[in-house]
C-alpha cells in the first residue's frame, strides 16, 4: 500500500534519472532543500515511489516542480494523489477569500495529465504563454 509523506525525497537525483532529467548538483540540490515550501513523497514501504514539490512565496505564487513517479509505480494514480495533497496543504496555509495561483511548466506530452487535475494550457482565449529561459551558467 502506498502511503505518503510530506517530506522531501531522500533523493532528488535519483527521481530525477528515472525521468530522464539532468540531475542537479550539490548546490541546487541544497537550494532545492531549503526552497522548498511543501514537498510530498510517495512510500511503498521503505521505497519511494513518487515525489512532488511546490517552491512559492506561500502566499500567492505556488510552483509546482519535481511531479515525478518512478516507471515501475506509473498509472496507479500516485501523481494525481501527491499533486491534490500538495495543493490542499498549500491551501491549508492560506486564508479563506485568497485567490491563489499554482503553476507548472509540463513536461512534454503530460498535459493531460495535469489537465485532469484541473489545469489549464496556455495560452489561450484569455492568458499569454508560460515563458521559460534556461540558462547555463
Ligand atoms: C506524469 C506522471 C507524474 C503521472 O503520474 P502517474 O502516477 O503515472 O499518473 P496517475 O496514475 O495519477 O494518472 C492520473 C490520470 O492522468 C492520466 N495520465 C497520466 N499520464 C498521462 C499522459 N502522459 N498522457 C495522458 N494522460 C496521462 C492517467 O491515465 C490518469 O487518468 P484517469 O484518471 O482517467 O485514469 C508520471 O508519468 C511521471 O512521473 N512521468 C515522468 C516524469 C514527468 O514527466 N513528470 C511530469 C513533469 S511536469
Amino acid at each position: 500500500m502506498i502511503e505518503y509523506s510530506y517530506t522531501l525525497a531522500s533523493d532528488l537525483n535519483a527521481f530525477r534519472r528515472s525521468a530522464g532529467w539532468y540531475e542537479f548538483s550539490s548546490r541546487q540540490l541544497e537550494c532545492a532543500k531549503k526552497g522548498t515550501l511543501f514537498a510530498i513523497t510517495a512510500l511503498d514501504g521503505e521505497l519511494e515511489a513518487g515525489c512532488a514539490r511546490i517552491v512559492g512565496d506561500g502566499g500567492y505564487q505556488f510552483f509546482f516542480c519535481d511531479v515525478i513517479v518512478k516507471p515501475e509505480y506509473q498509472g496507479q494514480g500516485i501523481g494525481s494523489e501527491m499533486v491534490n495533497r500538495l495543493i490542499e496543504k498549500a491551501l491549508s496555509a492560506c486564508e479563506k477569500g485568497d485567490t491563489v495561483m499554482f503553476n507548472l511548466m509540463s513536461a512534454k506530452n503530460k498535459e493531460p495529465f495535469y489537465e485532469k487535475l484541473g489545469f489549464m494550457r496556455r495560452p489561450n482565449d484569455e492568458r499569454g504563454s508560460g515563458m521559460t529561459k534556461f540558462v547555463v551558467k
